[in-house]
């Protein structure tokens, strides 16, 4: 690891790949002919200290960042992104993502809530933040390389610590519970004492209930994203974070079942449907709708808690696979995959691994335009029959194409008389 002093831009560059290096010099030449300040700030410098690699590069400049990101667009030919409200802009290049923001001071009106912001020097900047190990900057402008660390971030890094700047850094803003521990877990370190308690205070006097549904789940996604997202969210689920977002959530067996798996045999939405395995159909509803959870999360989330309680139908579908089929054919692969983990009934797991792997790939060998060359109609005797032609292949009640087609000719047949 380096240490403050070593960290130079020099050896800053050793940790980075050839684009972040231009992207780096670029930065640097900029702020030279602007004369502005500039500061490398927040996760890069944490993750540079820690000989970690650095992918999204943070600038702080103490002075218009929108009119910098333009010029620097220009000079990398990158794409340029300007949110004047937040006093942000985003270069991207087809490789490196720049981020600039303006040095602000924040003041949070409603707490929980978007702060208001003003233009103010690296000092204010880095004491708006979140966690001293993400307050630390280092210069790009200039000769000067001594980091800028006022809040000791530094030590806390080869510590292993992650302290929150001041008491209401979780009031200000609850959704920094969230990313205490997804540090604490990503990085392997321990949240610090009193930042615990603190924590602790912002979940028991309510401070959750004010920020937005979008904001929680955005937060959630983000330790979702982890490469093994289970340790924060069982310790999010220990610190009482989970049962602020929704009370059924103090449950935690779902994480704890599947945190017996390692991490090579758990798919990507196993961890999003672990939370859920224990609520209710009522209580799914509730975190979908307060996590403002649409399309596909939203459908692994409640589909995991539809198959949670049709345990008992699956084993009634016995041995037949049509009926197997009928169950889950409606619901999310990844939510039926995720409970075959989640499950301790040996015999629903072995059921949903077939179906996964072998009865939802069974077709027909007709196609609809062999039906009709056959003489069935277009409508809905067509769907009728081919999902008839799949219950027959999944029973293996028809083996081949030759008895396929008798069965089309019989249903038919059928068809005609009952019509008539
Ligand atoms: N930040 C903060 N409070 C928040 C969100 C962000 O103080 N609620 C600050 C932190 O200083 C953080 C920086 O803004 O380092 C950038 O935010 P983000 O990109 O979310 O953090 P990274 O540290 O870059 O996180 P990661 O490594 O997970 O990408």
């Amino acid at each position: 690891m380096l240490t403050s002093r070593s960290l130079t831009l020099a050896a800053l560059g050793d940790g980075l790949d050839e684009q972040r290096i231009l992207a780096l010099n670029a930065v640097r030449t900029l702020a030279d002919e602007t004369g502005l300040p500039v500061y490398l700030v927040g996760g890069p410098v944490r993750d540079a200290l820690l000989g970690a690699p650095v992918l999204d590069l943070d600038f702080s400049i103490e002075g218009d960042a929108a009119e910098f990101a333009r010029q620097l667009s220009l000079s990398v030919d990158g794409e340029l992104t300007v949110h004047r409200r937040f006093g942000t802009a985003t270069v991207a290049t087809r490789e490196v993502r720049i981020d600039l923001v303006t040095a602000r001071s924040e003041t949070y009106a409603r707490p929980g809530q978007l702060p208001d912001v003003e233009p103010g020097t690296i000092a204010d900047d880095l004491a708006r933040r979140d966690f001293t190990i993400n307050a630390m900057a280092l210069p790009v402008h200039g000769r000067d390389e001594q980091l800028v660390d006022p809040h000791h971030g530094c030590r806390d890094l080869e510590a292993g610590t992650i302290r929150a700047l001041h008491d209401r850094g979780f009031i200000d803003d609850p959704t920094r519970l969230f990313r205490a521990v997804r540090y604490e877990q990503r990085l392997g370190f321990a949240i610090e004492e009193r930042t615990l308690e603190w924590a602790a205070e912002a979940i028991a006097d309510g401070r959750m209930a004010a920020v937005s549904g979008d904001r929680w789940r955005h937060e959630l996604e983000r330790i979702l994203g982890e490469e093994y997202p289970g340790p924060a969210l069982l310790r999010a689920g220990e610190i009482g974070l989970l049962a602020g977002l929704h009370p059924a959530l103090a449950n935690s067996d779902g994480l704890r079942r599947l945190s017996q798996y390692a991490p090579e045999e758990l798919e990507e939405d196993d961890w999003l449907a672990a939370l859920f395995a224990p609520l209710t159909t009522e209580e799914g509803e509730g975190l979908v709708n307060r996590l403002r959870m649409a399309g596909r999360m939203a459908a692994v989330a409640r589909d995991t808690i539809a198959v949670g309680i049709q345990e008992s139908e699956i084993l009634a579908a016995g041995e037949t696979p049509s009926a197997l089929f009928q169950l889950l054919f409606p619901l999310e692969p990844a939510a039926v995959s995720a409970w075959a983990k989640l499950t301790r009934e040996t015999e629903v797991a072995a059921r949903l691994r077939r179906y996964l792997d072998e009865l939802r790939f069974v077709r027909p060998v007709l196609s609809g335009t062999e039906l009709l060359a056959l003489g069935v109609p277009q409508g809905p005797l067509m769907g009728e029959i081919l999902s008839s032609l799949r219950t027959a292949r999944l029973d293996g009640t028809v083996a081949s194409e030759e008895e396929e087609q008798a069965l089309v000719k019989s249903l038919l047949k059928n068809a005609k008389l009952n019509i008539v």
